[in-house]
């Protein structure tokens, strides 16, 4: 196993993820609660030293036990790390006269350690303002830049070694392969780390700081919080209360397909509360046509219908949460403009009576949450979901929403994802859905006049959700799909495809 030794770098999470992709366990640990005695009782076969914002010369910075350096346990210094190691082990580390940040081509000098699978100058992402001008004795300087003269330094004999670059960060190309030859070649790891290792350490734990205390779930029935209900059910069966709000906004079928999980007939043990809030929701969306104000309202009736719940209740001791990684990541950043009121269950601690937050996915990304799902029995059908707005189908109404709206778009929606499956498609784009534009026209059916709602079609591809273009879906498949909205689908008389990328356009359409 690695420990990653955390002086404050933003993709510490990052290193963490890439021990995992060599099947190794690794456990991030903050510098200033590890002693050299925590570190001999972990025992760990490779230790990184992350990056960090200081320097390493400067007072009060980050620093570590130099007996961590007697412990014949190999090294990795990342960025920061790096230069720690240099400065501890007798180099010199000073204010780099041209920072780095982003881009840069490392001429690598040597590939005998562990960047042997490098490009001869090699992609790789930096971001720093201080550089290591002297490696210490007994290194060899591995790779430059045009700015920095130590770009990689490794004295193999004793199993250090560092970089300046970030191997972690995806732009790095190889840098994946740096931090396996590392964990591998050097370290030695055993290559036993599953997600069923995870699925069970993280139960076991659950079950340790829970105690027998209660704890209170807002289940979406999305992935996230699907995954932690799974998981705190294995690890406190009853003593989970997960709440399940129907705000008549969900997809076709949806409430029921949760239900089937996580109620009573379902495989697992935990109290579910279904609220049908449909009317409620209904009411206070009546006349509503502005998206600001329908998110709001949406967002407003979430808290107060949980409120209500939790009331009934009583005092839970914790608050579980399905946060990720990537969430924790963008909720650290968010100083762009308010584009849209993203609505999710984050705003809650405020006024459930709790004690403390329980947030097991905190430290995995998405895919690796999907991967424990499907470790601990949940179905493909909730594992798989693609991304669903926390307001749903109110934001996939243009204008006002009202019940007969919503069947219209939810049995539209059906239609189109039950065609998309057919045509083997669904694994390939990141996100679709029918809406209801706010439009009516002209057509003719049975030799009858219709005036009636047009549906919007829309399928982005994207990596982030942050930028998308529009799936170029085969035309035989838009055609069925078409065919069956108007004729199956009551007051649907046209079918548009929303070409449109984001930007200028947003995934959702409102
Ligand atoms: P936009 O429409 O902003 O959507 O391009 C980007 C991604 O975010 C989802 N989305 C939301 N998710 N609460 C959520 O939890 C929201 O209020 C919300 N609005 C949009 C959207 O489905 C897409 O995946």
């Amino acid at each position: 196993k690695i420990l990653i030794l955390d002086f404050g770098g933003q993709y510490n999470q990052l290193i963490a993820r890439r021990v995992r992709e060599c099947n190794v366990y690794s456990e991030v640990r903050g510098f200033e609660s590890t002693t050299l005695e925590d570190i001999k009782a972990f025992d760990p076969k490779g230790i990184i030293f992350t990056g960090g914002p200081q320097s390493a010369y400067g007072e009060g910075a980050p620093s570590i036990d130099a007996g961590v350096f007697e412990l014949g346990v190999p090294i990795m210094g990342i960025c920061y790390g790096a230069q720690l190691m240099a400065y501890m082990l007798g180099g010199k580390i000073d204010s780099a006269p041209t920072s780095e940040y982003g881009r840069a081509d490392v001429v690598i000098d040597d590939k005998d350690g562990i960047l042997k699978s490098a490009d001869d100058v090699n992609v790789c992402w930096m971001s720093h303002t201080d550089y290591i001008s002297r490696p210490p004795e007994g290194f060899v300087v591995t790779a430059h830049t045009d700015h920095c003269p130590v770009a990689g330094m490794e004295d193999r004999k004793r199993g250090f070694y560092g970089v300046q670059f970030h191997p972690e960060v995806n732009h790095t190309a190889h840098g994946a392969e740096f931090i396996r030859d590392f964990v591998l070649d050097v370290c030695k790891c055993d290559q036993d780390w599953k997600m069923n290792f995870f699925a069970e350490k993280q139960i076991e734990e659950l079950r340790e700081k829970i105690g027998d205390g209660k704890v209170l779930l807002a289940l979406s029935g999305g992935v996230d919080s699907s995954v932690v209900a799974g998981l705190l059910s294995k690890a406190i069966g009853k003593q989970l209360t997960c709440v399940f709000v129907d705000h008549g906004l969900l997809r076709k079928n949806e409430a029921e397909e949760v239900a089937a999980v996580f109620g009573p007939e379902g495989p697992f043990d935990l109290n579910f509360i279904c609220v049908d809030a449909k009317q409620r929701y209904y009411d206070k969306l009546a006349g509503v046509t502005e998206p600001e104000q329908k998110r709001k309202i949406i967002g407003e009736e979430f808290i107060h219908v949980f409120e209500e719940e939790a009331k009934k209740i009583g005092k839970v001791d914790f608050l579980a949460q399905g946060t990720i990684y990537p969430d924790v990541i963008e909720s650290g950043l968010g100083k762009s403009a308010v584009i849209k009121s993203h609505h999710n269950v984050g705003g809650l601690p405020d006024y459930v009576d709790f004690k403390e937050i329980v947030e097991p996915l905190r430290s995995l990304f998405k895919d690796e949450v999907r991967q424990l799902g499907r470790e601990i029995g949940l179905p493909d059908y909730i594992v798989d979901r693609q991304p669903f707005p926390g307001p749903g189908l109110g934001i996939r109404i243009i204008g006002e929403v009202n019940a007969e709206k919503v069947k219209i778009v939810q049995d539209a929606d059906a239609i189109y994802r039950e065609e998309i499956a057919n045509a083997g498609l669904a694994g390939s784009i990141s996100q679709y859905y029918a809406a209801l534009t706010n439009m009516r026209s002209v057509g003719v059916m049975g030799d009858f006049r219709t005036y009636d709602y047009a549906v919007a079609l829309r399928a982005v591809q994207t990596s982030d959700f942050m930028t998308a273009t529009a799936v170029e879906i085969p035309w035989n498949v838009l055609q069925k799909v078409m065919t069956r909205i108007v004729n199956e689908v009551d007051h649907v008389n046209r079918v548009f495809y929303d070409l449109t990328s984001k930007p200028p356009g947003t995934i959702e359409l409102e």
